[in-house]
């Protein structure tokens, strides 16, 4: 893929859920010059997602939808998404899982970062099990979504080393910051080799 440029990158809507610290790393991210993306919206299904404050702060168009109902909150996001033009969706910390229906429907790429080293660990809790099982490493993923959890293509990993002193937040911490470096990394891998 050529250098993106302009009107040329990749119209990209990341979904959060909380936090937002992989929002952060992503928009930080986008504002480089020769980012192959550029953050239109926000999507969250929870109106007090910490990370929403970051759509003001930004100037990014954000979109808070229920999913009391789910089918009627996917529809609204596939119109909204439809609207922008996106054509990357990032997931970063969405806890909802997006049905078959909506990954289909949506014509472009869905991405998700995980903090464990899939195949393994995947959905909650990922630090405790991963101590628990006394494993050495852990560490995170970006993968493609597909239908089934956290089991979509690997795109990029990075391991993390799991010492005797670690606990899940000791662990979560450091595993957090590899993930904003990875994210970044993954999404022009996957750019690029398109
Ligand atoms: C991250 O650990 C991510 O891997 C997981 O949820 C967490 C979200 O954190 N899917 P943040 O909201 O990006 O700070």
């Amino acid at each position: 893929m050529k250098k993106l440029i302009g009107k040329n990158k990749f119209r990209t809507a990341v979904f959060i859920s909380g936090r937002g610290s992989n929002l952060l790393s992503l928009i930080k991210f986008s504002l480089n010059k020769n980012s192959p993306i550029t953050i239109q919206a926000i999507v969250s299904d929870r109106s007090r997602a910490k990370g929403l404050d970051l759509a003001k702060k930004y100037n990014i168009k954000k979109k808070v939808v229920s999913f009391k109902k789910k089918k009627l909150a996917e529809s609204k996001i596939l119109e909204f998404l439809k609207k922008k033009r996106i054509n990357l969706v990032c997931l970063a910390g969405f806890m909802k899982v997006l049905t078959k229906d909506f990954i289909n429907k949506y014509s472009g790429t869905i991405l998700n970062i995980h903090p464990s080293l899939l195949p393994k660990y995947k959905g909650l809790n990922t630090y405790e099990r991963a101590i628990k099982n006394n494993e050495k490493y852990s560490g995170c993923t970006v993968h493609l979504v597909n239908s089934k959890i956290d089991s979509g293509k690997i795109i990029l990993q990075k391991k993390v080393r799991i010492t005797k002193k670690d606990n899940a937040k000791t662990l979560s911490k450091k595993i957090l910051k590899q993930e904003h470096i990875l994210y970044p990394r993954a999404i022009k891998k996957y750019l690029f080799n398109l």
